[in-house]
């Protein structure tokens, strides 16, 4: 018996009227039941040009669903865009995995096949659907078309980053950021750096949540649409045999996926992806073993910002197979990939590696991890650096503190002539956690000091509370918890205080005597006043801190405890 037969099986008037609605959206069920309803959760959106490629391949999917004798239902699902949803996308994530989650809960659905692209469309999606452990897989819409500019192939953000820098120096005039600007808005689809979006695609295809060798084909390549039929049907036949991909994404699947968020040189913020969707899971997650299991592991991809190349060169080289059989030896050869191989037998049979863009491991972008996870007295609870964008000279470094108290502290007074700044300063920068932003926006990754960059500076430590883009780069320490706006030690630092940082050693303290921080803990009283209105009072009060993913307490599961409560199916 299906989920949905609950819904159209009958003889009453209660069941009858569930069949007319859906025989009206164009759906063909019948008394008998037996065909599983599968969703299409659709996050395209004009608001989100990163989403749009999903539209297309909405229609593969439903061809593929079909195909395999299910019943294929689109609905759309909150669409989080990076660039234009402010003060953040982060602070919606949970937002649309309630919002999944409580669409699957309450209409006949049997499986779900998600199709997600920007960022935070991926980890929402997939942790919502997580959580009703109803069969599901994601299908992503690729990285956009790379573009070029002053005869050089550009990628997405990280290029930006480092031209506003020049523009800022005078290094780049007006005529050529105008020209930037026609020469990047050159088609849609996801970034096409190792920014979260591929990063999380690509985490997918290792958590057996994604079609094995689908996440880094660019839109637009014919391939996808392939994929997405492949996708669709695989979601109808785990249906019929109420077979989750989540039941078997375990331990062993997530410590793969930090293998390869290593491996790729992947976006911090996937590291609070992790975390969340393990809680929703029940899987244990340690920040710690993002560090440990991290340092067996090579850089091997070279794409933006960690190596050179754009995820466009990384499915060329043969994509995440390809990328799997290099590390092999490193993997936990039991984990379950969507295709109902192991990761072991998707290793065995992998293609070779093609150019360069996927290393080999004798000569790898970067050895030894691409992360660190730091603790001390300014992160007690951890903070999170990558090591593979950041300076090697700074990697161990200790300097005086300038603080900023929130983004626009930070706006009104990095370029000040005044600031009290030189190259070895820490910059600082507060109250822009979970809570504090609210959601952590990606303003971690705090411009150097204009007066500083015409002097030819192009990185210098940083410490934050916030996160920053995966495009973006530099010596940055983010996620510091806990954050500013609960009490955390970053809201005690004051300017000119001591800062000393050794990602190497894992550490990452605050040189200031007890007697006076102790001091200044007691003076502390909360800045913030959180809102009283709407979502973001329900996120400021619920959410946790980073090293559990920044989900909400209330989202996350009761041990022993169903987290699919089926709906009372009867007159509405
Ligand atoms: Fe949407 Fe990068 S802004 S994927």
């Amino acid at each position: 018996m299906l989920r949905s037969d609950a819904w159209v099986v009958g003889d009453d008037e209660v069941a009858l009227e569930h069949r007319v609605a859906l025989r009206s959206a164009g759906v063909p069920v019948d008394e008998r039941g037996g065909r599983p309803v599968v969703g299409i959760a659709n996050s395209a959106s004009e608001l989100n040009p990163c989403n749009l490629p999903l539209r297309g391949l909405a229609e593969s999917v439903r061809a593929g669903i079909l195909a395999a004798g299910g019943l294929p239902v689109e609905f759309p699902v909150l669409s989080l865009g990076e660039d234009l949803m402010k003060p953040t996308a982060m602070l919606y994530r949970n937002l649309l995995a309630i919002e999944v989650e409580e669409t699957l809960r309450s209409y006949p659905l049997d499986a779900v096949v998600l199709l997600a692209n920007c960022d935070k469309t991926v980890p929402g999606a997939l942790m919502g659907a997580a959580s009703t452990g109803l069969p599901a897989l994601v299908v992503t819409g690729g990285a956009r078309p790379a573009c070029r500019f002053r005869g050089e192939r550009i990628g997405t953000g990280t290029a930006l980053w480092r031209l506003w820098d020049e523009h800022r120096t005078g290094a780049l005039d007006d005529d050529e950021w105008r020209e930037l600007e026609s020469r990047l808005s050159e088609g849609v689809g996801a970034c096409n750096t190792m920014g979260t979006a591929s990063t999380m695609a690509i985490l997918a295809e290792v958590l057996g949540l994604a079609v094995p060798g689908t996440s880094t084909i660019p839109t637009g390549d014919p391939r996808a649409h392939d994929g997405a039929r492949r996708a669709g049907a695989r979601v109808a036949e785990l249906a019929r045999r109420q077979e989750s991909p989540f039941a078997a994404c375990g331990p062993a699947s997530f410590a793969n996926a930090v293998r390869v968020l290593n491996a790729i040189g992947g976006s911090t913020n996937a590291v609070l992806h992790l975390a969340a969707l393990a809680g929703r899971l029940g899987v244990p997650f340690d920040l710690a073993d993002v560090d440990r299991l991290g340092r067996e592991v090579p850089l091997l991809a070279d794409v933006e910002p960690s190596g050179s190349g754009l995820v466009h060169d990384l499915d060329a080289a043969g994509g995440v197979p390809a990328l799997l059989g290099e590390l092999a030896d490193v993997l936990d050869p039991g984990a379950p990939l969507a295709d109902g191989r192991t990761t072991g037998e998707l290793c065995a049979s992998a293609p070779e590696p093609v150019g360069t863009a996927i290393r080999p491991r004798e000569r790898p972008v970067q050895a030894g991890g691409a992360f660190r996870v730091v603790r001390g007295s300014l992160a007690p609870e951890g903070a999170v650096l990558k090591r593979s964008s950041a300076s090697p000279a700074l990697l161990r470094h200790a300097g005086r503190a300038v603080v900023f108290r929130g983004y626009e502290d930070m706006r009104v007074r990095i370029d000040d002539p005044e600031l009290d700044v030189d190259a070895s300063s820490v910059l600082v920068l507060a109250g822009c956690g979970p809570v504090g932003g609210p959601g952590m926006p990606e303003w971690g990754m705090i411009p150097i000091p204009r007066k500083l960059l015409e002097l030819g500076v192009r990185d210098m430590v940083r410490v934050t509370d916030a996160r920053m883009s995966g495009t973006s780069y530099g010596t940055v320490y983010l996620h510091v918890a806990p954050e500013a706006a609960v009490g955390g030690p970053l809201a005690l630092v004051r300017d000119g205080d001591l800062v000393e940082a050794d990602a190497d050693a894992g550490r990452l303290d605050l040189l200031v005597d007890p007697a006076e921080l102790a001091r200044r803990a007691d003076a502390w009283r909360p800045a913030l006043r959180p809102s009283r209105r709407g979502w973001t009072a329900l996120y400021q009060a619920h959410v946790t801190q980073a090293p559990r993913g920044c989900d909400l307490d209330f989202l996350e599961p009761v041990p022993g405890e169903p987290t699919l409560v089926e709906p009372v199916v009867g007159r509405s």
